[in-house]
């Protein structure tokens, strides 16, 4: 049940002056940023930047050491991470968090249990599980055992299970490490699909040819910090950010 209610407000998600310290480890350090609404954003930056620290803090993981977090137009710092699950906001961590001994529609099942009533018709899950499937173009697979599909099936079967949520902000973390050419051109359309029907998504990616094809505006991250913000085109061009995160150095001899 959302008790956030939809609104006008073009900004779907704001940091303000966002730190986290974990001991002696400042992994986020006054960090501000704002998502609009049907944005696609990506979040880049070297190894240890604080990228996935900035989703722990969003989803409610970890809680803030200091700042703010706007999600909506309402004040969601102190909320638990549950409500703001029910309140749209989903997460696709890195590693697949499928069930492997399951066949592919019961994952699909066991993921709209949680959102869709305790009572709800089998006609009705078996429903909600073919939306699912047909979302992400998985139709063709049938209805495996997921321990055997491939890395990258397990990883869209899994964006279908962070779907159930009807999320209005979902975040991608490092959805294409490790994929080939194939894999990284078929979750590439898929995000730009699932983004043309509305939804608002802010990624982390290490790879910058899938970066550059889908992202509209990407924040650069280093040692915690906003470094950069821009249109792809402008932030590849940024001498500063190929320094720290393209891995050219300031002679421009590697
Ligand atoms: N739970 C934790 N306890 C202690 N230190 C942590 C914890 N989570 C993250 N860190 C530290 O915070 C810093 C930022 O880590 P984070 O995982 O956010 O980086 P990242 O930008 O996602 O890096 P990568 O690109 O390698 O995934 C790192 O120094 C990391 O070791
Ligand atoms: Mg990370």
């Amino acid at each position: 049940m959302r008790t956030i209610k939809d609104t006008n407000e073009e900004t779907v998600l704001k940091l303000e002056n966002v730190s986290k310290n974990f001991g002696g480890i400042q992994a986020v350090d006054d960090f501000s940023f704002e998502v609009k609404k049907g944005e696609l954003r990506c979040l880049i930056g070297p190894n240890g930047a604080g990228k996935t620290t900035v989703f722990n803090l969003i989803t409610g993981v970890y809680p803030v050491s200091e700042g703010k977090i706007i999600y909506k137009g309402e004040d969601i710092t102190k909320m638990p991470a549950y409500k703001r699950s029910r309140n749209g906001i989903a997460i696709k961590m890195q590693i697949p968090g499928v069930y492997e001994s399951l066949t592919l529609r019961d994952n699909l099942k066991i993921a709209c249990y949680n959102f869709l009533t305790p009572h709800c018709k089998r006609r009705e899950l078996e429903k909600a599980v073919d939306e699912l499937i047909a979302m992400v173009g998985l139709e063709s697979l049938g209805d495996p055992i997921v321990g055997n599909l491939s890395h990258g099936q397990q990883q869209w079967l899994e964006i279908a299970m962070t779907l159930a949520a009807k999320p209005d902000l979902l975040l991608l973390d490092e959805l294409a490490a490790g994929f080939g050419p194939e894999e990284t051109a078929f979750t590439a359309k898929l995000v730009k699909m699932l983004h043309e029907q509305g939804l608002t998504i802010l990624f982390i990616d290490h790879d910058m040819d899938f970066v550059r094809e889908i992202a509209q505006k990407v924040t650069v991250m280093h040692f915690g910090k906003k470094f950069a913000e821009g249109e792809m085109s402008d932030i590849e061009q940024n001498e500063d950010v190929q320094t720290i995160y393209l891995g050219r150095s300031q002679g421009g001899d590697n």
